[in-house]
């Protein structure tokens, strides 16, 4: 089939690939020139994990184009896919202007009759306005089929998820248009499932609302376990053995970041508050989710009273591990707060550290590796569990760092571990390790 992605980030190059992978004839538009000159010549303009070698295949194999052109791009296709972004508005609400954009790009140059997918994260509803701007940009007599399709891929392991996704939504009001959509799905053998066009909307906000309720809930739970001396990761993993609840998703850390769980939750407070209903529980998770982003910040003021002039290492600056995105990444809070407070900060990712430049404070510099971050510090911050890091050696890490100070934001370490290495060692949920040589600082 012949099938045009609009918009090649994260989910829309992902997808172009992939589909390109399992036969089809793809043509990736992007209005960012410079990406579509980097993809041209067989270069991802984003990391992630084996998609560029996936890309220079189907590239060389004539399967996958590029191009900044919609009227180049539209020219054969029967399936359109929209996925550009939809970011947050100052209000919390979705920013439909990429949308809107691409829905006018489709009006203008689409030449056959055509399903047109939208694949981004929408408000409930916004299928049926795509469709109306279209047709009223409409410069052939062609037929637009509308469908919302979803995607639940994580950034990470994107490719992986393509092919290996737990299911695939397809919200549609025509029968056969869903027909068409499921054979083109068919070869990823993923499970199927076929609903209206506002429900399939919903079932993202719904889905990723529940997934950031669970991590604020655990969140919430790490807290009071450390003022009732329990241990998070045994709670946890107690909890997990309950089938109802299962064992995703119960790690206490510092909360959620990214480009999906922070604008989606507030997206969807927004869409229930449109039609006058206040959704409490929400709120409480976004909230729940900011203190905990900073939580660190508030640790080491308790420990040192102060941390101007201190020399903070931050080790992992991406939301998560496996991504250079640093789209809501708690980093971007912590050091802010840290530069406004005095320190001195020195960050290190293994991949983002080109992004968060963009992003955080000018004051901060960058070191090479974990080491050199480390060096002469007066505590790191652990923010991202990048193998990089949970890996570290802390006896030799001990050596590197003029004070022995480890603030984890993500557990990535047991306690006996940090406790015999000789590390101050201050977790989420968890008991603090404390020291001979703290008690005396
Ligand atoms: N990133 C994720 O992990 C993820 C997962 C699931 C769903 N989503 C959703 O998918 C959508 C896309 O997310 P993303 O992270 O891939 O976004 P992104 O910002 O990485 O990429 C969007 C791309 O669209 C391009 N673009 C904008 N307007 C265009 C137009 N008119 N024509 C052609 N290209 C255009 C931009 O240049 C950009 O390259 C969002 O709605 C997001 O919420 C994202």
């Amino acid at each position: 089939m012949y099938i045009t992605v609009i918009g090649t980030g994260y989910v829309g190059l992902v997808t172009g690939v992939c589909l390109a992978e399992i036969g089809h004839q793809v043509t990736c538009i992007d209005v960012n020139e410079e990406k579509v000159a980097k993809m041209k010549q067989g270069i991802s303009p984003i990391y992630e994990p084996g998609l560029e070698p996936l890309m220079i295949r189907n590239r060389d194999a004539g399967r996958l184009n590029f191009t900044t052109s919609h009227r180049e791009g539209l020219l054969w296709s029967e399936l359109i896919i929209i996925a550009v972004g939809t970011p947050q508005r100052e209000d919390g609400s979705a920013n439909l202007t990429y949308i809107e954009q691409a829905a006018k790009d489709i009006g203008y140059h689409v030449r056959n009759n055509s399903i047109v997918v939208v694949k981004s994260t929408v408000p409930v509803g916004t299928n049926d306005d795509v469709r109306s701007v279209i047709e009223g940009h409409l410069r052939q007599p062609v037929k637009i089929s509308m469908a919302s399709n979803p995607e639940f891929l994580r950034e990470g392991s994107a490719v992986h998820d393509t092919f290996q996704g737990d299911r695939i939504i397809i919200g549609t009001d025509d029968p056969e248009t869903g027909a068409v959509l499921e054979k083109v799905y068919q070869p990823f053998g993923i499970p199927v499932y076929q609903t209206d066009l506002r429900s399939a909307e919903m079932i993202k906000y719904a889905s990723n609302a529940f997934l950031a309720t669970k991590i604020s809930f655990m969140n919430e739970i790490s807290n009071v376990c450390e003022k009732l001396g329990a241990d998070v990761e045994h709670v946890a993993l107690g909890m997990g053995m309950d089938k109802r609840i299962g064992t995703q998703f119960l790690k206490a850390g510092i909360g959620y970041g990214g480009s999906c769980f922070p604008k989606d939750t507030k997206a969807l407070v927004q869409m229930s508050g449109n039609v006058e209903y206040e959704f409490k529980l929400l709120h409480s998770v976004i909230e729940v989710n900011r203190d905990q982003q900073t939580k660190l910040v508030r640790s080491a003021m308790n420990r040192f009273g102060h941390v101007k002039g201190m020399r903070i290492a931050l080790l992992g600056l991406a939301f998560k591990p496996n991504t250079d995105d640093m789209r809501e990444a708690p980093s971007i809070a912590i050091a802010e707060q840290l530069v406004a407070l005095g320190a001195d900060v020195i960050g290190f990712d293994p991949v983002a550290m080109n992004n968060a430049r963009e992003i955080l404070p000018e004051q901060i510099s960058y070191a090479p590796s974990v080491r050199e971050a480390l060096l002469d510090a007066d505590a790191a911050f652990i923010l991202t569990e990048w193998p990089e890091i949970t890996s570290i050696d802390l006896r030799e890490a001990r050596g590197w760092m003029k004070d022995a100070i480890i603030f984890d934001g993500r557990n990535c370490f047991a306690l006996d571990a940090a406790e015999s290495a000789g590390f101050e060692y201050h977790s989420i949920g968890r008991r603090t390790i404390i020291t001979e040589s703290s008690l005396s600082r």
